[in-house]
């Protein structure tokens, strides 16, 4: 409060200061200009991220193809075995670390568009598994597959909701050690399709599990099972869940007894 008073000390009035239109004007418009340049620098992260992603997915397949044309045409390659083994899991994991960039850039950019159509889990998880495979079975892991055998029907996009699950059977993969035992099961549940993929690996510890679907979230203890991840992962697996009107939850009883993610679907409309 201000009080104001003439040359002779009466009292004017009793007020306060407000600010004037032009201050509050100013105000607005550096706002404006400060949400601006968020914009801008954000599509410039954007773009960048996704010319990062198609300049390292590019050479990948000519490597692929290349290491094929080795092994077709080298008569003996046994001795050569380990170093084109090898070559190939790093092909794979720099595919797999491209593949989330690009979904990064797309999901950012708001350009994923569902095509969906009604499919069948058991067809989605069969894909699944051939493409997570090569991790599960380089580790020796046991994968148990728990789905009832009359084919369950959900409306999604086929290609994006394999993805979801090849994601998490990764996962599972990665951060179970050798030999462990890895499950997805599915069943309907009420009005649901739900799906839930389980491992015996190291857990995940209770202060993480609020951010697990945030972008780049990693815990600590699992850097070094990571062979290389950005994080991305999960926060992928959540944002095409939910684009398709579900939802995915983790949860684990601690470091070293295993994890657990459930993922919910809607099911198709009758008629
Ligand atoms: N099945 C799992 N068991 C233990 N930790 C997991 C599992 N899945 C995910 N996590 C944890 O969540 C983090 C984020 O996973 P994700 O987004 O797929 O990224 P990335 O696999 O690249 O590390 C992982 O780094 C790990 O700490
Ligand atoms: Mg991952």
């Amino acid at each position: 409060m201000v009080t104001l008073r003439d040359e002779d000390g009466q009292l004017l009035g009793v007020g306060k200061i407000v600010r004037s239109r032009s201050d509050l004007g100013q105000q607005f418009e550096s706002l404006q200009h400060r949400i601006e340049t968020l914009d801008s620098s954000a599509h410039r992260k954007d773009v960048f991220l996704s010319t990062l992603a198609h300049e390292l997915n590019n050479p990948l397949a000519p490597l692929s193809n290349a290491l094929r044309l080795i092994r077709l045409s080298v008569p003996d390659t046994k001795a050569l075995e380990y170093p084109l083994n090898l070559m190939e899991r790093q092909i794979q994991t720099l595919g797999r670390l491209a593949g989330d960039l690009l979904d990064l850039a797309r999901i950012g950019a708001g350009k994923v568009e569902l095509k969906e159509e009604t499919v069948a889990i058991q067809d989605i998880v069969q894909q699944a598994i051939e493409s997570a495979s090569p991790l599960v079975r380089g580790r020796h892991h046991s994968l148990e597959v728990r789905l009832p055998p009359m084919p369950l029907f959900v409306q999604a996009d086929p290609d994006r909701l394999v993805q979801v699950f090849v994601n998490l059977l990764n996962n599972a993969g990665k951060f179970t050690p050798e030999g462990g035992r890895i499950s997805i099961e599915g069943a309907i549940e009420a009005d649901e399709m739900v799906m839930r993929v389980r491992d015996t690996g190291i857990g995940i510890p209770r202060n993480v599990l609020p951010r697990i679907f945030e972008m780049f979230t990693q815990a600590e203890e699992s850097r070094s099972h990571s062979q290389g991840g950005l994080g991305i992962g999960l926060a992928v697996v959540k944002q095409l869940v939910t684009l398709h009107g579900g939802s995915v939850q983790a949860s684990s009883e601690g470091p070293g007894k295993g994890s657990l993610f459930t993922v919910r679907l809607p099911l198709p409309n009758p008629g």
